[in-house]
């Protein structure tokens, strides 16, 4: 398609948009009295309308039924998160068998190794990207140190080459290769959260498995970002935050896959608690733990349901529209803003370089080279909203569910005023 840079282009774009009504299921913090143009659906997605009325449900059932809410609330409690997992399995890929929703990213992460980083004296290296997100760095540095290793050995990064700012499959192949008998585990975040790179994950996965290693992913910039196919990947386990494009709130509960192969094994290492335990028996208090069948056996405390519950507001949006739709406008809303970037680049004779390949999802990191984080500062006060990663990047993430095309076009307005009045 041929694009322009002018508001009536952008506006007749917005016109044809399918999910344009869904811009007003969000709420969006106001400049001036006006919308802010929201970049960092990447960071915490926009707050759906539903979300309060999702909360107020349980606090009404608390109010008027206390401790019998567990059982005779609206949504019951006792077995609230599992009305995560059908609508979930849609968004990455999986068997709704395959889903618990629980804890946070980190925390499940580490709860996941329990099961999936067994390491012997023989095979105990854990393959990871380089500059992974920090928190990966530190839960990985302490899995190998808990199980006496020293990180520096047990930790094999893989580098992107001199001059480059992404991944190559085939390094990374190459490192599973040459780790060979070594590795135990491939661990990478599957969507750069620096770059926005997405990885090739069934190949990696596959080069993972031909190594006899476990292959997980950190999925917090993937999911309802980017096509998840977790379960055909044949991918061991996988988890993500939820408050980035899956728009739950601050801090909100982890989702987490467990290929449908691990489950019901009985030999298989896990910290394990009452939520884990059959269902229908939970209530015994049994001395001896005896797993649910499917994912859940991971659960393992009694589920944060006033915390859930804006997370399954928002996946009732997104059971209503579908990832190949929130697709399709991502695609097209990225390629526009592309284009704007390129015309004000033009414009301005500045030299703004995108970083992201062209396997991307919603993000795109921008070196502003010649602009400095004043530039950032001036976006911000003038109701923009993107991120500012060191030493001079900035991350646009025009989430398809809430950004109009009009907003791409307005940003580039307000990007070239902001370098014309340094
Ligand atoms: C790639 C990645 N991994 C891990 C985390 C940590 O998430 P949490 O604080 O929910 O554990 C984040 C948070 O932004 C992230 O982006």
């Amino acid at each position: 398609m041929q694009f322009e840079n002018s508001a009536e282009f952008a506006k007749k774009l917005d016109q044809n948009d399918p999910l344009l009504k869904y811009r007003n299921e969000f709420i969006f913090p106001q400049h001036n009295g006006k919308d802010v143009i929201y970049f960092t659906g990447n960071s915490l997605g926009l707050q759906p309308k539903t979300a309060k009325k999702y909360i107020d449900e349980i606090m009404r059932d608390w109010a008027n039924l206390g401790v019998e809410g567990h059982f005779k609330a609206e949504k019951p409690w006792w077995d609230y998160h599992e009305r995560f997992a059908e609508k979930l399995s849609k968004v990455v890929g999986a068997k709704p068998e395959e889903i618990t929703v629980m804890n946070t990213l980190t925390v499940n992460l580490h709860l996941l190794l329990a099961s999936f980083y067994r390491p012997t004296k023989k095979r105990f290296k854990i393959i990871c990207e380089e500059k992974a997100f920090p928190s990966d760095q530190y839960m990985l540095t302490s899995q190998a140190r808990f199980h006496g290793f020293d990180p520096k050995e047990a930790i094999v990064e893989v580098k992107k080459r001199p001059g480059e700012h992404h991944f190559r499959t085939e390094d990374i192949l190459q490192v599973i290769e040459e780790t060979d008998e070594e590795c135990a585990l491939v661990l990478i975040g599957g969507v750069n959260y620096y770059s926005g790179q997405v990885l090739e994950m069934q190949k990696i996965t596959e080069a993972g498995h031909k190594v006899g290693a476990f292959v997980g992913w950190d999925l917090a910039h993937a999911a309802g970002n980017v096509e998840l196919k977790l379960h055909e990947w044949n991918v061991d386990f996988a988890a993500w935050c939820s408050y980035k494009y899956m728009n739950s709130g601050p801090g909100n509960a982890s989702g987490c896959f467990i290929n449908k192969k691990h489950h019901g094994k009985k030999d298989i290492p896990r910290f394990e608690g009452w939520w884990g335990h059959n269902k229908e028996r939970r209530f015994l208090m049994e001395p001896e733990f005896d797993p649910e069948p499917d994912a859940n056996a991971w659960q393992i405390s009694n589920a944060p349901v006033l915390a859930m519950a804006p997370y399954l507001a928002s996946l009732q949006l997104f059971d209503e529209v579908g990832m190949p739709a929130l697709i399709e406008k991502r695609n097209k809303i990225v390629a526009y803003l592309v284009f704007i970037l390129k015309e004000i680049d033009k414009e301005v004779e500045s030299s703004f370089e995108i970083i992201t390949p062209k396997a991307r999802g919603t993000q795109l990191s921008v070196f502003l080279h010649g602009e400095g984080k004043s530039l950032f500062n001036y976006l911000m006060k003038n109701g923009i909203i993107p991120d500012w990663r060191e030493p001079n990047v900035i991350r646009l993430a025009p989430a398809p569910f809430y950004c109009s095309f009009e907003d791409m076009y307005n940003f580039g307005q307000i990007l070239k005023r902001g370098i014309q009045s340094k």
